[in-house]
């Protein structure tokens, strides 16, 4: 007897029974979301706003909040199957107002725990590694984020955390599909690669990589797919194992190193761990796999008019992730239950 997906049983109801807008709809295949695994997922998710101190009455700060919330009540309605840990990292004076929306999001799901690790510790421990970080990878400008050290924390990942493998989430996501369909992608990765991560989904590199692309006519780096265009740090799967253990990777904590890496691409860096990522990338592509657009769908438009941008921004299937980065709007949902 054939066996059907979920989604094929779905368009072939819809089509037997004529009901043809529905096709528009996209139900996520629910087979992918059973297995005999029960594992706990790490999810690594840093929320903390640049003006250090959550306070809900300051607008951006009541944004950070409800974004967080979009993305757990995202999480909680798509994951049922799942067995998940929420790692948040925060300064502890904004516990409290975080905590209160882990309870009204995900309080009553029993598969989902969480807990909180110190940002005021992680600043104070790391702080060489971080300045060292700000040092290539920030403009040196106030204005730009990452003179925040929330923009410099994923690369240090696998020292901070001992689990074998984390997701990182940035806070402007909205999940359409199960994590566990996102976590199987851990078992795509090939022998040499310690991370997973989307194309970033802009001409944004292209820029970044200009004066290196001016002396090096005809390269891959900066181009569209199948170009490099760069990664996007929104959606990061993360063998920590594997980090840990990379010699290539962990080379990359010092001055000489980092400033012969950057020297080589000559990159206007201005946003943290994504550019260090980014520029690695370059340098050992065989360090990453590079996760399927549908997993991180990037909706910021700021680059809209480049007459490049639909070629970097292609990605036509149905989306896993919605990535609201930039501030920009995620298409409400139409699989309200
Ligand atoms: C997974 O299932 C096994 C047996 O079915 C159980 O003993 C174990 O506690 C479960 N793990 C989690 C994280 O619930
Ligand atoms: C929150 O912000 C308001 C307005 O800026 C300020 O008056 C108040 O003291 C702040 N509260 C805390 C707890 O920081
Ligand atoms: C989260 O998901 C669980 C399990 O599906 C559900 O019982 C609960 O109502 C949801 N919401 C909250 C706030 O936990
Ligand atoms: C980090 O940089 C700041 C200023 O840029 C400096 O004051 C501080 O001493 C540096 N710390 C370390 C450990 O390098
Ligand atoms: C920052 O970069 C400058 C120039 O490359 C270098 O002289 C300085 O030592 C660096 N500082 C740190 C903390 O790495
Ligand atoms: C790096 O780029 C700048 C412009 O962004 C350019 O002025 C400079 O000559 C470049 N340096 C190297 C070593 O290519």
């Amino acid at each position: 007897m054939p066996r059907f997906t979920f989604r094929q049983f779905v368009v072939i109801t819809v089509l037997t029974f004529g009901l043809f807008h529905q096709l528009t709809l996209f139900i996520c295949d629910k087979d992918t979301t059973k297995g005999p695994s029960n594992t706990t997922i790490e999810v690594v998710i840093t929320c903390a706003t640049n003006k250090r101190i959550l306070n809900i009455t300051k607008k951006s700060d009541s944004k950070t909040l409800e974004k967080l919330r979009t993305l757990l009540g995202s999480i909680n309605k798509t994951s049922e199957e799942s067995y998940i840990r929420f790692n948040l990292i925060s300064y502890e004076e904004e516990i409290p107002r975080i905590e209160s929306v882990l309870q009204s999001t995900i309080g009553l799901n029993k598969k989902i725990t969480y807990r909180f690790e110190s940002l005021n510790r992680i600043a104070e421990s790391y702080r060489s590694e971080i300045n060292l970080s700000k040092n290539y990878t920030w403009s040196g400008d106030q204005r730009f984020k990452a003179s925040d050290v929330t923009f410099h924390l994923r690369p240090l990942f696998p020292k901070i955390f001992s689990y074998e493998k984390v997701i990182a989430l940035d806070v402007d996501l909205d999940f359409r599909c199960s994590i566990k369909l996102l976590h199987k992608q851990f078992e795509n990765l090939y022998e040499n690669n310690i991370a997973a991560l989307a194309y970033n989904q802009s001409p944004y590199y292209r820029r970044a990589f200009r004066s290196y692309r001016i002396k090096n006519p005809g390269t891959h780096i900066g181009d569209f797919f199948p170009g490099y265009q760069g990664l996007n740090t929104g959606v990061m799967l993360m063998n920590l194992e594997k980090m840990r253990s990379s010699k290539v990777y962990n080379s990359y904590f010092t001055h000489a190193s980092l400033k012969t890496l950057f020297r080589k691409y000559n990159m206007t860096s201005l946003l943290g761990d994504q550019d260090f990522f980014t520029v690695l990338g370059a340098e050992h592509p065989d360090l990453f796999y590079i996760l399927d657009c549908t997993f991180n769908r990037q909706m910021d438009s700021f680059e809209f008019s480049h007459s490049l941008f639909d070629k970097y921004h292609k990605c036509d299937e149905d989306i896993n992730i919605y990535h609201g980065n930039g501030d920009s709007i995620i298409p409400s949902s139409n699989v309200d239950p």
